[in-house]
């Protein structure tokens, strides 16, 4: 069956980023500097609730969902969750962005419970200045992880750079790092959040910076597939892998929008910026609530806007990414 959801810009949705945690053991300096207080009592949704919600999304087309966070494998159940939504046959992809601190150890047991694809961060291939972004010294073990990964067939790997002016926005050793690693490395746009305004303001780089760059570095910037989602790939004979962009300031941007998203506490988001939400959680208790659920999901959507709001400076409350999955 197609998607059912189609919002009023006849954006189409079967994609759907779940926030597992907002806990995370990295502190990366554009998101979570000060690191995440672990005494909080939160309580994120159940491997229950997790149940009922994908179990509805995928009745309305949802056939792809992102596990997100916060760092999702923090989560003692990560692996029960995996093979939880591995069950439902509508679901074609299970997908994980990450950190990648767990993953040497773990990426075996996870593919094994269905984890299909996997993004993850890697902002410096220096140790050192990796060290002073996100606070730890783990390069080395995460680069190890993901050539686990490949060496076990997981043939989907991405990792994700969020450039920063005058910290790591020298391409260069990324792309001698793609040279030969089939990989899709994807440089992300520094976006503005409430807690990092200054931060922001310091070392924003923006987009056409980074294509400018490209250009010199040899690159034609032709996409090389279509647009699904938010980032351009383009490839280059010389390289084993690809370059995205995620330009989130960049004009038309949400024009290509196919993503929903639920925060850990079981909020459905309009979007990644700005404080709206709607609450599903009180829907997630039982089995029997499905159809109401299905109704509140596509009131909800009905009132998504067209784009965000970041050309306006409006930042909305949001924290930081964290707090609702990137
Ligand atoms: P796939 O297309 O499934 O690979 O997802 P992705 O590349 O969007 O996922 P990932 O979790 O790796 O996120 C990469 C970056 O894109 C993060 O910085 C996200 O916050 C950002 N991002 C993802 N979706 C959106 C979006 O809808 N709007 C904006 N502004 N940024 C997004
Ligand atoms: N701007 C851009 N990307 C961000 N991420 C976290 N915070 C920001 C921000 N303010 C990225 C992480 C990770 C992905 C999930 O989101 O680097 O790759
Ligand atoms: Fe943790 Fe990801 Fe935020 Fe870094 S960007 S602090 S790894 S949630």
């Amino acid at each position: 069956a197609d998607s059912l959801l189609i919002d009023n810009y006849q954006r189409r949705f079967q994609y759907l980023r779940l926030s597992l945690t907002e806990l995370c053991n990295f502190r990366c300096q554009y998101c979570l500097p000060e690191g995440y207080a672990t005494n909080g009592h939160h309580k994120f949704l159940s491997l229950k609730e997790i149940d009922h919600l994908v179990k509805t999304f995928s009745d309305l087309g949802v056939r792809k969902i992102r596990l997100t966070g916060g760092e999702p494998t923090l989560r003692r159940d990560f692996t029960d969750i995996l093979s939880l939504i591995s069950q439902n046959k509508s679901i074609v992809e299970i997908a994980l962005t990450t950190n990648g601190s767990r993953l040497l150890k773990h990426i075996p047991e996870w593919k094994k419970a269905g984890l299909t694809s996997l993004n993850v961060s890697i902002d410096s291939f220096v140790p050192h200045i990796f060290q002073m972004i996100t606070g730890e010294n783990k390069l080395q073990h995460i680069i190890d992880g993901i050539d686990k990964s490949l060496s076990i067939g997981m043939n989907k790997v991405k990792v994700n750079t969020v450039l920063m002016k005058g910290i790591n926005d020298n391409l260069t050793p990324f792309l001698n790092w793609i040279k030969y690693y089939p990989i899709e490395l994807r440089f992300i746009e520094l976006m503005e959040t409430g807690e990092g305004s200054e931060h922001f303001r310091k070392y924003h780089c923006s987009g056409s910076a980074m294509e400018q760059q490209l250009i010199e570095q040899g690159w034609q910037l032709l996409p090389s597939k279509p647009l699904a989602g938010p980032a351009k790939v383009y490839h280059h004979d010389d390289f084993m892998g690809k370059i995205g962009l995620i330009m989130p300031y960049s004009k038309n941007f949400c024009n290509n929008c196919n993503r929903l998203r639920v925060s850990s506490m079981g909020k459905l988001h309009y979007c990644l910026f700005g404080d709206s939400a709607v609450d599903l959680r009180d829907l997630l208790q039982h089995e029997s609530q499905s159809n109401l659920l299905k109704q509140r999901i596509l009131t909800t959507l009905k009132i998504k806007p067209p784009t965000h709001y970041l050309h306006q400076h409006q930042t909305g409350i949001n924290n930081n990414l964290a707090s609702i999955g990137g």
